[in-house]
């Protein structure tokens, strides 16, 4: 049975989102409306529901945005060209191109030809490397709701154990990193780690990025540990599941976070704060 504290990502993000509203409308006052540009490429089902929901974020909060929505067989050079344009837009703040893109294009060179100033997903080299040598940078959004929930525990991060599952570039290297940055001592599990559970077993904080259905059990978490689960997997059923098997997990961890629910609610939110922050900068007024 499920005596652990259940993270609600759900009402943090409403908490944060509340907060985000209220200082636009101040911001606006000074003339200042944070704009967000969605580009979506094809027709991906997946993608089509995130932009919507991005589309649907900005309205509710005030900021202007735009949504453009380009063919499936655009060309990289045409799709470089409305990049280079939202680059030079001034009321444009944050640039966001939805991935997958399709084959013809290569997603390194999307990403790299956006102003990181406007990188609001935070994958621009500029900005990752900023992350690394702990400058101010654009955080990606994910790793940063990752941290975000972490804090709402109430559980100081500054000296404990984190261990990592999963090293990609856009949650497991940037999460490792926040981490660190927040004074945790970071160990990063990936598919070739030897005697994986010995290590996750002495995690103060978990965190799980593997992509891969209910992959973590009771049997790989220390009793007590705070459990973050970020995986989003569909099962043959068609029901979500995460990376953690909740029901065992939380018979013996912490705060954790449910699927969906947890992780999911704060990357939106994230993205939002960061078009605020570009646009507070770009008005110099950060
Ligand atoms: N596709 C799935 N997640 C993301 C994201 O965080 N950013 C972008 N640009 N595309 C995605």
């Amino acid at each position: 049975m499920t005596t652990a504290q259940i993270i609600s990502g759900k009402q943090v993000s409403d908490e944060i989102r509340q907060n985000l509203k209220t200082e636009v409308e101040s911001l606006a006052e000074q003339g200042c409306v944070p704009g967000l540009a969605v580009v979506l490429v094809g027709e991906d089902p997946a993608s089509q529901v995130y932009v919507r929901n991005k589309a649907k974020a900005c309205e509710d909060l005030g900021f202007y945005s735009e949504v453009h929505r380009l063919e499936a067989d655009t060309s990289q050079e045409d799709l470089l060209e409305l990049v280079h344009k939202l680059n030079e837009q001034s009321n444009i703040n944050g640039i966001l191109v939805q991935l997958p893109l399709p084959k013809q294009i290569e997603e390194k060179a999307i990403i790299n030809a956006i102003a990181p100033s406007k990188d609001v997903d935070g994958f621009h080299p500029v900005n990752v490397g900023n992350l690394v040598i702990g400058d101010d940078s654009l955080l990606p959004c994910t790793p940063a709701g990752v941290i975000e929930l972490i804090k709402h525990t109430g559980i100081e991060i500054s000296g404990k154990h984190a261990v990592v599952i999963g090293r990609s570039n856009i949650v497991g290297k940037p999460v490792s990193m926040l981490l660190q940055r927040e004074n945790a001592t970071v160990t990063m599990c990936h598919s070739r780690t030897a005697n994986m559970k010995e290590l996750t077993r002495q995690a103060d904080i978990l965190v799980v990025a593997v992509g891969r259905a209910n992959f973590v059990d009771a049997s790989y978490i220390k009793p007590g540990a705070v459990v973050i689960d970020v995986g989003i997997n569909r099962l043959e059923t068609g029901k979500l599941a995460g990376d953690v098997d909740f029901e065992s997990a939380s018979s013996v961890s912490g705060p954790i976070t449910p699927v969906p629910g947890g992780v999911g609610p704060m990357t939106i939110t994230m993205l939002m704060k960061n078009t605020l922050l570009a646009a507070k900068r770009a008005h110099g007024l950060s």
